[in-house]
């Protein structure tokens, strides 16, 4: 059965969007992954065909109706694991994108005004899933950022499969700086273990640019690295890689006179 994105939402016509351009969109039309998108309007049946009603309780805003949300689901089949984008979920992240791309897909219910009625998302036992700590008008951007993530994990979308082991996150952490031609550029040279063709230094180059980068960046990230490493590190101080002279360095180097690493 084909990856299939089944997108629940009140603008139909924000999709496919940025999801038919480039390497995702290519996909789409090879036929690698689906995209069903549904109106949520299509359900109402009144003459306005109403979506919404005010808060009860009273308060701002409109919520989408529990029955109107209920049988755009019902609508949509059980055949899919259900995901309300909403900024209350559990942050998403490379970790929920694999499971989810090794499964048959997902039904993405995209949430407009306050949000939908909370007795939909119980009775449905939907899976709340936010972007991040910041509020957006409508849930259909997270859920072609969530597509996107996603379905770039599925075998044979990205032409170089390679480029999903090394990549942030991968291993926990934030993945080492890239480099390419022009080899000087405004002064500043391409660190030359870079050039050196020893492929284990550059290896020990990277992992310690990319420890260095997620410990400076992500202490989050860091401490849970340590962790799974059996070093257990709270104040995340430590230093697991060996190559530290070249990572101290930090990322590049100015031309004249500068030592190669070593
Ligand atoms: C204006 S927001 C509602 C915010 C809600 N009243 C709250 O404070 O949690 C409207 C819709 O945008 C989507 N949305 C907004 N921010 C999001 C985020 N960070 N992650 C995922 N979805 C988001 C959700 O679908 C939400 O129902």
């Amino acid at each position: 059965m084909t990856w299939t994105a089944r997108v629940l939402t009140l603008v139909p016509e924000m999709f496919p969007g940025p999801l038919g351009h480039s390497l995702i969109g290519r996909a789409l039309e090879e036929g690698r992954w689906r995209l069903e998108v549904r109106n949520i309007r299509d359900v109402a049946t009144d003459r306005h065909r109403t979506v919404d009603d005010t808060p009860a309780g009273g308060g701002p805003g409109m919520v989408m109706r529990a029955d109107i949300a209920g049988a755009a689901l019902d609508a949509a089949g059980a055949d899919l694991p259900v995901v309300y984008l909403s900024p209350r979920g559990r942050p998403f992240d490379q970790e929920r994108a694999r499971a989810l791309a090794a499964g048959p897909g997902v039904t993405l219910l995209c949430g407009r005004f306050e949000g939908v009625d909370e007795r939909v998302l119980e009775a449905r036992a939907v899976e709340e899933v936010s972007l991040g700590d910041f509020v957006m008008t409508g849930g259909e951007i997270a859920a072609m950022a969530l597509i996107d993530a996603t379905v770039r994990l599925i075998g044979g979308v990205l032409g170089n499969a390679d480029s999903t082991v090394e990549e942030s996150f991968a291993g926990g952490l934030l993945e080492f700086p890239h480099y390419t031609r022009p080899t000087e550029w405004e002064g500043l040279r391409i660190p030359e273990v870079l050039l050196s063709g020893h492929h284990g230094r550059i290896a020990d180059w990277r992992r310690s640019q990319a420890e260095r980068l997620t410990r400076e960046r992500r202490p989050d990230l860091w401490r849970a690295h340590l962790a799974q490493a059996g070093r257990g590190d709270p104040d995340g101080e430590a230093e697991l890689s060996d190559a530290h002279t070249t990572a101290a360095t930090g990322g590049h180097e100015k031309d004249a006179g500068d030592e190669p690493d070593r």
